[in-house]
Formats: C-alpha cells, structure tokens, sequence
C-alpha cells in the first residue's frame, strides 16, 4: 500500500563510512544533532527530542507529565496510542471523534471527565489536526494535560504545525517509521514549548541520566541511532519532491473518483498526503467498506482498513464502560479504507485502481438493485 521513500544506495554508504570512520554508533552523536536540528528547523515551534520510534516517545511523554489516573483518548487511532497509556497503569478512557474530521471531539471529552481525569490524547487523524482549541480550553478549565499523537502529521510542507498556544498540547509526537512519508526506518520525535518538560524528556530518553553522577529513578531507552539518524537526513532531502509527487496522484484519485457515489476521498488531498483514505458509505456506494477491501485485493490491489479495529474493541480495553457507545468512531472505523499511495507510482496505476473501484462500485449497485 505504501512504499519507503529511500535515498541512492551510495549515497547512504558514504554516510555509512562516515559512521565506521567515526565510532560512534549511538547516543546522540552527529547525525543525531544534526537530525534533530532540521527536524526542529521544520517544525518551526518547540523544542524537538529525536526517539527510536513513536510508541516509546509516546510513553515518555506521558510518564514525564507524571499523569495518574484516568487519560481521556480517542478510540479511532493506531493501537499504540491507547497501549502508551496501559503501558504506565493509567485507565484509558474513551470519548467519541467529530463526525467531519474523526478526531476527539471536545464536547465528547466533556462528558468524560471526572475527577480521576489527569490528561487528554487526542489523534491528528490522517494528519488532520484535532480541534486543539477546544481541547485546550476543555484542559485548562479541568486542570488537564494535552498530548497529540501527531504520528501522521509530519506529512506536509512547511507550516508543519499552526502557529498558535494551543497548536501543540504540552507535547506532540511525531512517527518517523518506515511507513510514514518522512522515515527513518525507525524513529519518532516529541515535540514541547515547556522548556522544564523538554529537559525531562532529554533525560528520560537516555535512562534518566543527568550527569555521571546523578540518574532519575525515571527513564528508558529511547535513543535514535545514527545510522537510522543517517536515513533520516537522506530522506529529509527528498521530502518536499515526495510530497508534492503524492499530491499530484492525490488530486487524480480525487478526478478519478468524483462521480462514484458513496464514495468520498476523505485524506490525502489536502495539506497532508501521509495517507490517501476514502469513505465509503454502503447504502449509495451499493459496496461496503469490507466488501471494496475484499474486492481490491482479489485484483491484487492492497489497501487497508485503517484504523480497524477500533481500539475500544481490543480487550481488555474494551471491558471499560466508556468502550460500549462510540457510534462516530465505529462508523469512521468501518467505513474508511486506505488506497496505495507513495511517490513511486505511475498516475496509470491510480487511474487502474479508480477504474476497479467505479467498477466494484457499480455491479454492486446493480446487484442491489
Ligand atoms: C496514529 C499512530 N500512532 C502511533 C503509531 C506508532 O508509531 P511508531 O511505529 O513510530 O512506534 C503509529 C504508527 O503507525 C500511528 O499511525
């Protein structure tokens, strides 16, 4: 469904010499600094921390806010978001996304807030911002922590990220896996205005490690390596060409499929182009979500239902109360399917897979009828 942007061979092997050259493998050494510095130059706001992948960046965010009790999340994400959470003793809770974006939605978080409510994480959906504002002023009255999984949301040109107080949380991650258009086979970063929060995470990464003399009772591994460090920088060079080849197949995805009804690219052809997902809404498409899954793939075609399942359905967490009444989250979930999409392929290729599609589409109409 997706294929890695990589860099030419020889040019990763001659980073490859500089690392042998240097020693250094790891722990923050050049191709670190100097990953980080461009990451945080793109961004624009904060200050970044580089992680070997989202999940432990994930997890450290949310033990360096020292949160107890009960996280208020969206159940429409990846299940690492909702596992970050279980990963540290803390109850996550679910409250339903907006029926336009699919990510959390404010007056649904409201209803879930009680007094073992310590924090809030929301998804940027597809790389669609959730309403940070509302979320914002939700926390401040409450007393709340914000944290973003922005694990797709480092996949558009620069703005990366609205300016604004709110635009961050108290901490945003960012997913830098294979999958995702910028990669480094493995990574993730984190993303803080707090300056005492970005000192924590620092040593947090690097197991609580202070000075060779004082360690915090609190921390993991979460160093990025050089040579996954080495990638990113390769990939970062070739990142504005993927995203702007991506938009192109994007927009002739969304030609391709204008007049298939029920239908609808929900993603992918806006700022973001990590995923192109489409909506499909059984009773006009005469398909269902399943059904085009099932049917694309007998064409060898490959998408994926994504996310599926909803997290509130993966025991135990869905065994908590808050699990049984999502119904927002359960239709985004058995409606949205992610098409290919990644700067390698040829515009014939979409032109295929929206040719199968209006075809799918049409004799299950037919059959319908
Ligand atoms: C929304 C979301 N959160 C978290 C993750 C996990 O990130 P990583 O693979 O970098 O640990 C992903 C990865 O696909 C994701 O899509």
């Amino acid at each position: 469904m997706s294929r890695p942007v990589l860099p030419a061979l020889a040019d990763y092997v001659a980073d490859l010499e500089q690392i042998w050259a240097s020693g250094i493998l790891t722990n923050m050494g050049a191709f670190h600094q100097r990953l980080q510095a461009a990451v945080q130059h793109r961004v624009g706001i904060g200050q970044v921390t580089l992680w070997n992948n989202g999940t432990t960046a994930l997890v450290a965010a949310l033990a360096a806010l020292d949160l107890r009790g009960e996280v208020v999340v969206t159940p429409f994400t990846f299940p690492a978001t909702v596992q970050a959470i279980a990963a540290l003793g803390l109850t996550p809770v679910f409250a339903d996304v907006d029926p336009d974006s699919g990510t959390l939605c404010p007056s649904a978080v409201a209803d879930r807030i009680t007094t073992a409510t310590s924090a809030i994480l929301g998804t940027h959906v597809y790389g669609t911002f959730c309403d940070t504002d509302g979320l914002g002023r939700l926390a401040r009255e409450h007393g709340l922590r914000v944290v973003y999984d922005g694990a797709h949301s480092f996949a558009r040109r620069t703005p990366v990220f609205p300016a604004g107080p709110t635009s961050l949380g108290d901490v945003t991650m960012l997913s830098f896996h294979a999958t995702k258009l910028f990669h480094a086979v493995e990574g993730g970063a984190l993303i803080t205005d707090d300056p005492e929060l970005h000192e924590r995470l620092t040593h947090y990464r690097n197991f609580g490690i202070r000075s060779e003399d004082v360690v915090s009772g609190t921390g993991l591994n979460g160093k990025m390596s050089e040579f996954h460090a080495a990638m990113g920088l390769r990939v970062l060079d070739l990142l504005d060409d993927e995203i702007d080849r991506r938009a192109e197949l994007a927009r002739r995805y969304a030609h391709g499929l204008r007049d298939v009804p029920g239908v609808s690219v929900i993603a992918g052809h806006g700022a973001s182009v990590q995923y192109l997902v489409v909506r499909v809404d059984a009773l006009s498409a005469g398909i269902d979500r399943d059904g085009l899954h099932r049917g694309l793939r007998e064409l060898n075609i490959v998408s994926r239902r994504y996310f599926h399942p909803l997290c509130s359905d993966i025991p135990p967490f869905s065994g908590h109360p808050s699990a049984g009444y999502l119904p927002v989250a359960r239709r985004f979930s058995a409606e949205c399917l992610a098409l290919p999409l990644h700067g390698g392929m040829d515009t014939e290729v979409v032109d295929r897979i929206c040719a199968a599609i209006t075809w799918q589409a049409a004799s299950g109409r037919r059959w319908v009828a």
